[in-house]
């Protein structure tokens, strides 16, 4: 991978892996972040550009001066409950915004457009796995937000534009290397939470909901390395680059294949720190959907990725993440 690349959202936790994944394969990452919820120290395999992915003269200007020839689009709010409670805050950050940079996409001639969608697009699931052909039906703004870009991305393929939207499931764990790994605030992540928990360096977990139509009532997700997630999106730009000439738009699930509910993840992340995580039973939050599995044959098959960390290594480097940031 060479040339430069747009990173919005790069200073995000999972954009700030790709900027690492990109850097390490010969790219130049060019991080656009407002820092509103990033870290400036999480930016350090390029430049940071401090700006909103909606300000259009900005991004004209960053064009001109980087020529990015592709861009990986991370930038976003990401509270599924706070965009119940803010629905036209979200739709116009995540969706309005996202609506200039194709613009800005398309009258640049951009080669490449990755976009960080989620597998809450699919809502409440009809089947076991969540295959890509699965019905669109988000249940929360945050999904409506990201489906409505997946529309004008597929809408922009009819311009020339060439996309991917990756669907991650839920992302996890930390860099090896100890540099950078997930710092939210506040964090409403569940390894993060477990770990903090388990570590006595946050409060007891308050588990959200455990009468869901589940094996043992609490929610069931899917869990994938944030560092998997980041190859992902090299695999993403490497197979739009040699796709058949002329616009596309495809939507690809990332995510482990395996299901684990809410209850597992805390019984197994006590069993690596040595000791039980505190936790209480809370109400379920609003737009949850019971369970979300990926089917991840397509990723497989079209871009030649697979997960390689397994939930423990997910959980053993959040331990070692949130011990380290605690120092
Ligand atoms: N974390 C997950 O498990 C997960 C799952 C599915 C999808 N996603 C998506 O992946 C992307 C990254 O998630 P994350 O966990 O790294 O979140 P994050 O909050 O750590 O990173 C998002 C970054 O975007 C920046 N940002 C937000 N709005 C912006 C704007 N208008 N202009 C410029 N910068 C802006 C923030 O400052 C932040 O640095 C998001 O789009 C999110 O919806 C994340």
């Amino acid at each position: 991978m060479s040339g430069t690349v747009l990173v919005t959202g790069g200073a995000g936790y999972i954009g700030s892996h790709v900027c690492k994944t990109l850097a390490e394969s010969g790219a130049l990452p060019i991080c656009l972040d407002t820092l509103e919820k990033g870290h400036e120290w999480a930016v350090r395999w390029g430049p940071l550009e401090r700006g909103d992915v909606g300000d259009v003269r900005l991004l004209d200007e960053l064009f001109d001066r980087h020529k990015p020839r592709t861009i990986v689009h991370l930038a976003g709010y990401i509270e599924v409950g706070e965009s119940v409670a803010q629905p036209e805050r979200y739709l116009h950050n995540n969706a309005t915004k996202t609506e200039a940079l194709i613009a800005a996409a398309l009258r640049h001639g951009v080669e490449g457009f990755v976009f960080s969608s989620t597998c809450a697009v699919y809502g409440l699931p009809q089947t076991a796995l969540l295959a890509e052909t699965h019905p669109i039906a988000p249940i929360s703004p945050y999904a409506e937000s990201k489906a409505r870009v997946e529309r004008a991305l597929a809408q922009a393929a009819t311009q020339g534009l060439r996309s991917a939207a990756l669907r991650y499931f839920n992302a996890t764990g930390a860099d090896a290397g100890g540099e950078i790994g997930e710092a939210h605030s506040p964090e409403s992540h569940l390894l993060p939470l477990a770990a903090d928990a388990a570590l006595g360096l946050g409060p007891e977990l308050t588990l959200l909901g455990t009468d869901y139509d589940t094996p043992d009532g609490s929610c069931v997700r899917d869990f994938v390395h944030v560092t998997d997630l980041a190859q992902a999106h090299m695999r993403a730009l490497a197979w739009l680059a040699q796709a058949p000439a002329g616009g596309l738009h495809e939507a690809f699930n990332l995510g482990s294949g395996s299901g684990f509910s809410v209850k597992q993840v805390l019984a197994e992340t006590g069993r690596i720190a040595g000791r039980p995580v505190p936790h209480r039973i809370g109400p379920r939050r609003a737009g949850d959907s019971p369970r979300l599995v990926g089917d991840i044959a397509k990723a497989g098959r079209v871009l030649g990725w697979r997960p390689t960390r397994d939930l423990a290594v997910q959980i053993e480097d959040t331990l070692r993440w949130r011990r380290q940031m605690a120092r």
